[in-house]
């Protein structure tokens, strides 16, 4: 009797199958038809820096051949601080992309999975102290720095911060544009640092491809100097200013060989310098 009544409720009430690794979505906001961000739950246990990224993903189609399936992960920035109980992701949209053609359509309540190990050289241990921090970002590479510009540490490090953020479309600056702006009543920040610690950040968003207020690329700007001029500070120098990189990749290598070229030495976890640089995800 005992017996048939398990098997009865089995059958009633399956078990969901949890995915490995499983983290529970809390919000998804959608900006634009190719970006949006989503929040979800943080495993107890996990520590990171501000500035690290995770693997992230669901599980994929089954295969045609045996049936099994395999979990789709690809590396994310963290874009919410080291101290927030929950965390935040922001992505692009590709239509026919393996990962992110599933990801967009996320709602609160689903489960993704997350490998909780977080790594990354987007660090403040990565760099040696100086006084003008930039970070340069192009479309979703704005991720690791949603995270650090809500890092008290930021503010404590540096006199300056400046953040500069190249997309194609002005509607692609509103994640971005939203966050900075949120950074002005954000209570832990004005709490730490101090009221006010938001005027050490200067703000410079750049379009490609749509008329905005500046235009142009970030790379072309600082070559004329228009970009040093419109933000009033000197060309940037090794004694004073540190960088942080994460845009695509042609981005990545034009930075790099422009900030060499002032004279800013790669940095990295194990041996710190003037600047350092991560890929941002694309599916
Ligand atoms: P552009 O429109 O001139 O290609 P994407 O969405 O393709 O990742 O690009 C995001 C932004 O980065 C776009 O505004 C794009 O400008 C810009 N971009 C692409 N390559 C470079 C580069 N080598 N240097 C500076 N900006 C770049």
């Amino acid at each position: 009797m005992t017996h048939m009544t398990e098997q009865t409720l089995v059958k009633e009430a399956p078990v969901k199958p949890h995915l490995p690794d499983a983290q529970t979505v809390t919000e998804v906001k959608h900006y634009t038809d190719r970006l949006f961000s989503f929040r979800c739950t943080r495993p107890e246990t996990m520590r990171f820096r501000s500035g690290e990224f995770v693997m992230i993903g669901l599980m994929g189609d089954p295969d045609e051949k045996t049936g099994k399936v395999k979990p789709l992960l690809r590396a994310y920035s963290i874009a919410s601080p080291s101290w927030d109980e929950e965390l935040e992701f922001y992505s692009i949209k590709v239509q026919d992309g393996p990962l992110t053609s599933k990801l967009q359509h996320i709602q609160p309540g689903d489960e993704i999975i997350m490998r909780p190990k977080p790594v990354g050289t987007l660090v403040h241990d990565a760099l040696i102290p100086g006084k003008r921090l930039w970070f340069f970002a192009t479309g979703t590479g704005f991720a690791p720095f949603a995270s650090l510009l809500r890092e008290p540490q930021t503010y404590e490090d540096y006199d300056e911060v400046i953040i500069t953020h190249t997309c194609r479309e002005v509607g692609e600056l509103t994640y971005g544009r939203d966050l900075i702006e949120s950074l002005k009543t954000d209570e832990l920040l004005n709490d730490v640092i101090g009221e006010g610690f938001w005027k050490k950040i200067k703000y410079y968003p750049t379009t490609t491809r749509e008329e905005s207020p500046k235009m142009g690329r970030i790379t072309d700007l600082m070559r004329s100097g228009e970009a040093f001029t419109d933000l009033g500070v000197p060309q940037i120098n090794p004694e004073t200013d540190r960088a942080m990189v994460c845009g695509n990749l042609a981005f990545n290598l034009e930075i790099k060989e422009m900030l060499e070229g002032y004279g800013l030495e790669e940095g990295a976890n194990s041996k710190p310098a003037q600047y350092v640089v991560e890929k941002a995800f694309l599916d």
